[in-house]
């Protein structure tokens, strides 16, 4: 037998190949969000700025996707241009974005659309953001906008992109708006506000358009005790893996089978978190990260010092099969300067997403982060997680090896 030929691998037809960008982190002058604000009051180390000035250059961003052999592409809308005072939404705005979908159809990319990734608009905040009483109410009613104006060219939806990093970044750590430090209340206050608005905002789709499919991004962190001989680590391990994993699932009605309320589960996945028991109360038993020196199978660490684990990603497939719906990778990939690195990370998560299908997981898609190096939150331009190369002076791209070797496997639909 050749084994080249059983080393090939084939990925189901239709199987959805792409790569994701987010409004914020590459449009440019987001004037009406809250990032936007902070950053100008000196309250955020970087500025966004005019970012990839995606919204002048989408159409040759698009083409470039289409050339490296995507069949799909993930972008988000920016809620805070569709509605940027209170009840008043923006036609043109509307209008772009509808532009941008059949950009995305004409080049046979299929849409995949988050209405809601981080950011907000500045009145809803000022009002007190997801913890107000009215917040799913005012989400719906611009998803609806949203949908009304765009739901017959998309069938993919993400409603709210990973609650539980924006409520630990925004409440727990302090480290984005609003800038909380550990605000516990706050914080559980709003995960479930975040859960009305996501459960709003899928009735709201599939009364409009009942064939869509939607979902939320779930930020999927393979949590493993920091010593799995200690009982204590391994009792953290599961706490934060409850908190952090399930209980926004539970939260929306989603943690039967068949899951309600979602029609196929969002994942992004980029690395395994370490758990070390730090003591009883919430602080404590959701535990502390460390870093897992001593095990041999530590991978090597991007440039935001993230492990590259792979088998990270097997275990969360596993995990959120039980949920017994489509899986979808809607995220993974690695912020370095070496591109070498890169191709082997993607190499490595896409053949553990070949032996999970292998296995008899069903899985849509899988979408790279990012299409292009952008403006990385907290932590400025200096990250790079783009397929593609931005300088940001000329707003010059440059495809990456990287880019080649996954055009590659998207074009084969196989590794
Ligand atoms: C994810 C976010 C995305 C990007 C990547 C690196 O958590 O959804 O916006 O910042 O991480």
């Amino acid at each position: 037998m050749n084994p080249r030929v059983v080393a090939s691998r084939r990925f189901p037809p239709g199987f959805l190949w792409g790569a994701a960008t987010a409004a914020h982190q590459v449009e440019g002058g987001n004037r009406w969000n809250d990032w936007w604000q902070y950053e100008q009051a000196g309250r955020l180390p970087f500025r966004s700025g005019d970012a990839c000035d995606q919204l002048a250059r989408y159409a040759d961003d698009f083409d470039m996707a289409r050339d490296i052999g995507h069949n799909c592409h993930r972008f988000s809308i920016e809620w805070s241009r569709i509605e940027p005072a209170e009840g008043e939404f923006s036609e043109d705005a509307l209008e772009l974005y509808a532009r941008m979908v059949t950009a995305l159809r004409e080049r046979g990319l299929e849409p995949v659309v988050t209405l809601q990734h981080f950011t907000l608009p500045a009145w809803f905040v000022a009002g007190g953001g997801w913890e107000r009483k009215d917040a799913a109410a005012h989400f719906s009613r611009y998803v609806r906008r949203v949908v009304g104006r765009l739901g017959q060219s998309v069938t993919y939806w993400l409603t709210i992109n990973e609650p539980t990093v924006y409520v630990s970044q925004g409440y727990i750590n302090g480290t984005w708006p609003p800038m909380y430090c550990g605000a516990w209340l706050r914080a559980a206050r709003v995960l479930r506000r975040l859960a009305q608005a996501h459960v709003a905002a899928f009735d709201a789709i599939k009364e409009l358009q009942p064939r869509a499919m939607v979902s939320f991004a779930h930020n999927a962190l393979w949590m493993e005790p920091c010593n799995p001989d200690r009982r204590l680590d391994r009792l953290a391990a599961r706490v934060r893996d409850y908190v952090y994993n399930r209980l926004f699932f539970r939260l929306i009605g989603a943690s039967g089978v068949p899951a309600g309320n979602l029609d196929y589960v969002g994942l992004n996945y980029y690395t395994r978190c370490s758990v070390r028991f730090a003591g009883w109360g919430p602080t404590g038993l959701l535990g502390r990260a460390c870093r897992l020196a001593h095990h041999a199978d530590t991978g090597p660490r991007s440039d935001v010092d993230w492990e590259v684990y792979p088998q990270g990603l097997a275990g969360v497939l596993q995990q959120f099969r039980r949920l017994n719906l489509p899986l979808f990778v809607t995220e993974n990939g690695i912020a370095t300067e070496d591109d070498a690195l890169r191709c082997e990370f993607i190499e490595k998560h896409v053949e553990v997403l070949a032996n999970a299908i292998d296995n008899g997981a069903e899985v849509l898609g899988y979408i790279h982060w990012s299409l292009l190096d952008n403006y990385e939150w907290d932590r400025g331009t200096a990250p790079r997680f783009g397929l593609a190369a931005v300088d940001f002076e000329s707003q010059a791209r440059a495809l990456r090896r990287s880019a080649l070797i996954f055009a590659q496997i998207c074009r084969t639909n196989r590794i």
